[in-house]
């Protein structure tokens, strides 16, 4: 018989519709019976059709019994995962099958590259496999993550696997932050940070092994080591090289490495259901939420993940919820089960986040509501349902603004594949996705477009310079970035007076580099020292480098903004941060100030550690700490000098213009130069946060004379001011010296792509 067309069904309950799809498992039956209220039940068959049955239906019964047996399957697995020892969970790792096998093909070869379902174990076993077979009798396995919550919770994991003590023989560095010692192996770390030590080592002798993992990721980074370690493994024999990825793109990373073998684990995965909306969906927030609940209320044990853009949607889901949750319990005569809210998003702090790997109690389910960083970094154990709001947050520069913003994207159709994947980890699984299959066929791309080819690339052109690559279209990218990209961040750092007119470092950008910070905060703080205020612009760059310290709990709106206020100074937001800090300072630091005062002593804490590490440098580069107590004014001033590309002049109320393209842009409510009545003429902002308007956040007041002085490439005094022609004639003569650079850069890239 013909098979009965694709029958959608409406769930009234969440907008959702069901189809079966060719291959689909059983899905628990009853759930449906229960949503649609009809007195039938549905469930879906391995076949091309949806069917609708009785509970009276002998077929159906058969279905259901194996839908049933599936679920305890399931169950049994993850209560398998919790029961065992960690040494017991090791062995059971489908890497464990093949671990002599790769190791074998590591011995015999240079470069490998390693390919497996996410949770293979391929992250916190192959450190410890190359541990056993003797690499690090010679020198340190470093292991490369693009997320640094990635490299702390692993690292964790794998120090508690070998029952050592983190920072110990097993370690991490992230920026900022380095729990490493003399007895340390195994060392996690952030790619930013191999890539920093590259600097120092060129030849990263003290590595014997370094795995780029979740190399699929492809941050700037990550690409930019490629290159480098391509070299690296060509100049030393006894360095080993192993690039592990989640998905397909091996082929090209093994031809990128002169046809590295590819070794690929064996997968022990299941199958997972995918469910798509009918209609797209408005509010994806609102309708994760609805599907998060019903599911529930309605389906079988196992643990929930959603994915989300980014920290607020997040902590409005996690809101939403747990209000839900609350009607449910009060209203229902029925007990609902509990269900455990956890947020998950790179700011969050290392204790809250290690929640998420921590046993639910007896009768909870976990409903883990996370940004992408869940896709592939982070994987947790039990999840049989995924709700898939099918977009993510990317860094995309932004030329009109000429700076990089985070923008919510659509994500690509590889990742929302592997975002479905993590429903099928420990049980035959069930993903909601939030948009349309004809979304998912039509408008997603196939794959991510790698972040060199979007983003700004001052801090890469900055470093690679320094690693004295003198021509930058000619260094070996995977994937080159456009010609455009490299063009413009070496206009923005020339600017800055960090490169020269021939595109060569200069002296203050060879200083730059040595600070693990943004080419703008680093000048800030150079310009603090030739200013005499490097104290305060210290503290003022580190409050920039950690998450807002200001705490504003809901409910207690009111009473935090309030608190806030007696921070304020009120021409400058900096200035109101480094006030926050002193008053810390000079309350011992203590916690229970911080709490009095609405302000997160962690990220203070942080700030203070940051703070620590930057004197470090200073001292290394002999500058002195020279503080100018209350000259504020000055202060200020070093500010300017770094941010004066993002300016903005007074338009009308409240209302400012940039100075650079007359695009509008607005102070935002939390700053302190809002609603107190004093609006200066010019002001600089840190950066610009693209919501419903574009918002410029963290602003200071400038002296409009700071930006002739400081950016004289961008503002004179007035067009009838003599100064101006001369102004004119000298950018103009700096501006062709610096096109007639690129000019050549670009001549010399078409002649590369002619003799391809
Ligand atoms: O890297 P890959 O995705 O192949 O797997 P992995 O991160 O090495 O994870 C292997 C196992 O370790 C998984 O079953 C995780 O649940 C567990 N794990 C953990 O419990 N805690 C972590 N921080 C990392 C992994
Ligand atoms: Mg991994």
């Amino acid at each position: 018989t013909q098979a009965e067309p694709v029958m959608p069904l409406k769930d009234p309950t969440s907008d959702m519709v069901i189809i079966a799809r060719k291959g689909s498992l059983l899905l628990a039956g009853s759930m449906l019976g229960h949503i649609l209220g009809v007195g039938k039940t549905t469930q879906q068959a391995d076949a091309d059709t949806v069917l609708v049955g009785d509970q009276g239906d002998v077929d159906f019964k058969e279905k259901l019994k194996f839908s049933q047996h599936l679920k305890e399957k399931a169950e049994a697995v993850s209560d398998f995962a919790k029961s065992k020892s960690l040494s017991e969970q090791r062995q059971y790792l489908p890497i464990y099958t093949v671990r002599d096998d790769l190791l074998g093909v590591v011995r015999e070869n240079q470069v490998v590259v390693v390919v497996g379902e996410t949770g293979s174990g391929k992250t916190t076993q192959l450190t410890q496999y190359l541990h056993e077979d003797g690499y690090t009798r010679t020198g340190l396995v470093g292991c490369t993550q693009p997320r640094r919550v990635a490299a702390m919770s692993v690292a964790r994991r794998v120090s508690d696997e070998m029952e050592t003590v983190l920072g110990e023989e097993v370690g991490y560095a992230i920026r900022f932050e380095d729990v490493t010692c003399h007895k340390t192996k195994i060392k996690y770390m952030t790619d930013g940070v191999l890539l920093r030590e590259t600097l120092k080592d060129a030849d990263l002798d003290k590595y014997r092994v370094i795995i780029m993992d979740e190399a699929h990721e492809r941050s700037v980074d990550t690409d930019v080591l490629f290159g480098i370690l391509k070299k690296v493994a060509a100049r030393r024999r006894d360095f080993k090289l192993i690039v592990t990825s989640a998905t397909l793109n091996a082929d090209k990373f093994s031809k990128f490495f002169g046809g590295a073998p590819v070794f690929h684990i064996p997968g022990r995965t299941f199958p997972v259901n995918i469910l798509y909306s009918k209609t797209p969906c408005e509010d994806y927030v609102e309708a994760a939420v609805k599907q998060a609940i019903t599911i529930h209320i309605t389906s079988g044990p196992g643990d929930i993940l959603i994915f989300m853009t980014g920290q607020e949607e997040i902590e409005t889901a996690c809101y939403a919820l747990a209000e839900r949750m609350e009607q449910l319990i009060s209203s229902s005569t029925k007990a609902a089960g509990k269900l455990s809210i956890l947020p998950v998003y790179s700011q969050l702090p290392a204790d809250l986040q290690a929640k998420i790997f921590q046993k639910a109690g007896e009768g909870t389910r976990k409903c883990i509501v996370a940004t992408n960083i869940a896709e592939t970094s982070l994987t947790v154990d039990g999840i049989l349902y995924v709700i898939d709001t099918g977009y993510g947050k990317m860094k995309v520069y932004n030329p009109r603004m000429g700076m990089d913003a985070l923008q919510v994207f659509p994500c690509s159709r590889a990742a929302a594949d592997q975002r479905a994947g993590r429903a099928g980890r420990t049980g035959p699984g069930t993903c909601y996705r939030l948009f349309t299959e004809s979304a998912y066929q039509d408008e997603m791309l196939p794959n991510p477009v790698p972040e060199i080819q979007r983003t700004n690339l001052a801090n890469v052109v900055l470093l690679l310079k320094s690693l004295e690559v003198e021509n930058l279209l000619h260094f070996d990218f995977m994937d080159p970035p456009p010609q455009e990209n490299i063009l413009n961040s070496m206009y923005q750092l020339w600017l800055l007076g960090a490169l020269n007119n021939a595109g060569g470092l200069a002296n203050l950008g060879w200083k730059m580099v040595e600070f693990p910070l943004d080419p703008t905060l680093a000048k800030m703080l150079l310009m603090g020292k030739e200013l005499g205020c490097v104290d305060e612009v210290l503290t003022i760059v580190s409050m920039l480098s950690v998450p807002s310290v200001f705490f504003r709990p809901k409910d207690r709106e009111e009473e935090s903004d309030t608190a806030r206020e007696k921070f304020f100074v009120p021409e400058s937001d900096h200035l109101t941060l480094l006030n926050v800090y002193l008053l810390w300072e000079s309350n011992e630091y203590s916690v229970d100030w911080c709490n009095a005062h609405f302000l997160h002593v962690k990220g203070l804490q942080k700030a203070r550690e940051v703070r620590s590490q930057l004197v470090d440098i200073l001292n290394t580069l002999k500058i002195p700490q020279i503080s100018r107590h209350r000259e504020w004014d000055l202060v200020r001033k070093a500010i300017c000098s770094a941010y004066f590309q993002n300016s903005a002049r007074l338009k009308g109320v409240g209302e400012y213009v940039n100075c650079r393209n007359g695009v509008p842009c607005h102070l935002h409510p939390s700053s302190a130069l809002y609603g107190l009545g004093y609006t200066p003429d010019y002001i600089v902002y840190h950066e610009l946060v693209l919501t419903t308007k574009d918002y410029m956040q963290c602003v200071s007041a400038v002296d409009p004379q700071w930006l002739v002085e400081l950016g004289p490439m961008f503002f004179s005094v007035k067009e009838g001011d003599t100064s101006f022609l001369d102004r004119r004639r000298w950018h103009n003569e700096e501006k062709t010296a610096m096109e007639e650079e690129m000019e050549k850069l670009r001549q010399e890239q078409d002649e590369a792509a002619c003799r391809v």
